[in-house]
């Protein structure tokens, strides 16, 4: 630890006679223990940090907030986060112009296990989120979650970025059903992001986007979850542009979701989803729901739904399930056509389709 002591500080001088110019030396710096001073001092100084097999102590959050434009960090071997009853995040990332990528065989462990009792958010053990990020003009490529003790990646206030070759494997939730609120991409007030060829198996929503502009979900494997879903939308939220093409949704309750909460306010519209494939869904393989929250099963009209275009969706909902159910208010402009979504057995009716819109539940 000596001797790496000694070499940061050369580099850090080394380092401060450039800091004036835009360009910043090259200088690679390895973090491999948990120091919260190393970590802040790489971030002035360094513009590869490479962290390799921390253990981060309990109720601590990996702090990557003071990224410097330009700055490449990367992750190597297996991270893991000592236990504690605490709400995370496990790891903070906030930058311009920075690009986070995940070395081969790398695995930021989250140990979910440790935490997993079945009531995820609803109570029992308080369990940390693990990444949340806010990013501009930035990559975020190739990083490998394993076991987030509840929701995995929190993007918010994120813009012109791109997330992708993301793997969340939560598949050990699924014993006993103890995983629970595991969602893998929960998106809040951003704009013009891009997440893409990513692979979720987990026990919540694939992608749930509350608020936000210019959203594109391409090419993604959702196994496990909830859907890929916008919602729940309320409390005067607007989501608006929204493109999820190319994504494939199996074993999960929902396949297609857009949810709006009841008595509430706020707008989704310009939405696309295409070129989806559905299956072994087990509840809805579309579902549009504007009475979210209702006991009642009445919607209403204060959070509209508009421009939402649905073209060639395809595939399977389980005989106990029900393949397409809308139950909306105040909806308009809805263009849906090469549906295709069978073997769910079950019939409910629907209620507020566009006229117009050829759809048959
Ligand atoms: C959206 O972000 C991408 C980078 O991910 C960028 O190339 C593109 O220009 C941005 N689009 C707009 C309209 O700003
Ligand atoms: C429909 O979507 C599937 C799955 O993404 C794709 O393979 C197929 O080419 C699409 N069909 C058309 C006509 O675009
Ligand atoms: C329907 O949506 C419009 C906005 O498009 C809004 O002004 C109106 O109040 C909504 N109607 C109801 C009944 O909620
Ligand atoms: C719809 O899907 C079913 C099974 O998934 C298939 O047998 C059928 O040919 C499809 N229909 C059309 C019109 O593509």
């Amino acid at each position: 630890m000596g001797h790496f002591l000694g070499l940061f500080v050369l580099l850090l001088t080394a380092v401060a006679c450039h800091s004036a110019s835009q360009n910043v030396t090259a200088v690679s710096c390895t973090i491999s223990k948990y120091n919260a001073d190393h970590i802040k001092n790489a971030q002035n100084e360094c513009s590869d940090i490479i962290i390799d097999g921390i253990i981060v102590p309990y109720g601590v959050t990996l702090d990557l907030t003071s990224l410097k434009s330009g700055t490449k960090v990367i992750f190597q071997g297996t991270l893991a986060w000592e236990y504690s009853e605490w709400g995370g995040p496990l790891i903070k990332i906030k930058g311009t112009n920075v690009e986070i990528t995940g070395a081969d065989n790398h695995v930021l462990d989250g140990r979910g296990a440790l935490w997993w009792d079945g009531l995820g958010g609803n109570g029992g053990k308080v369990k940390p989120k693990f990444l949340r990020a806010t990013v501009t003009n930035s990559v975020i490529r190739n990083l490998h979650i394993k076991n987030a003790p509840i929701n995995a990646v929190l993007l918010s206030r994120c813009v012109d970025s791109v997330i992708e070759y993301i793997t969340i494997d939560d598949k050990d939730g699924d014993k006993d059903k103890a995983g629970h609120n595991t969602d893998a991409f929960n998106l809040n007030s951003n704009n013009n992001i891009t997440i893409q060829h990513c692979t979720v198996y987990n026990q919540d929503d694939c992608m749930a986007i509350n608020f936000g502009q210019n959203t594109y979900f391409l090419n993604n494997y959702c196994s496990g979850g909830h859907g890929i879903s916008i919602g729940s939308v309320g409390g005067g939220s607007e989501v608006k542009g929204v493109l999820v093409d190319g994504c494939q949704i199996v074993d999960s309750d929902n396949g297609v979701r857009i949810k709006t909460k009841y008595g509430q306010t706020g707008s989704v519209s310009d939405i696309t989803y295409q070129n989806i494939v559905l299956k072994n869904i087990h509840n809805y393989g579309i579902i549009m729901q504007g009475d979210y929250g209702s006991k009642e099963g009445v919607p209403t009209g204060g959070v509209p739904i508009s421009h939402l275009t649905l073209k060639n969706i395809s595939g399977t909902v389980d005989k106990t399930g029900v393949n397409i159910y809308i139950l909306v208010a105040n909806a308009s402009d809805w263009h849906w056509s090469d549906i295709n979504v069978t073997g769910g057995e079950k019939k409910m009716e629907c209620q507020g389709i566009p006229a117009g819109t050829r759809v048959s539940c």
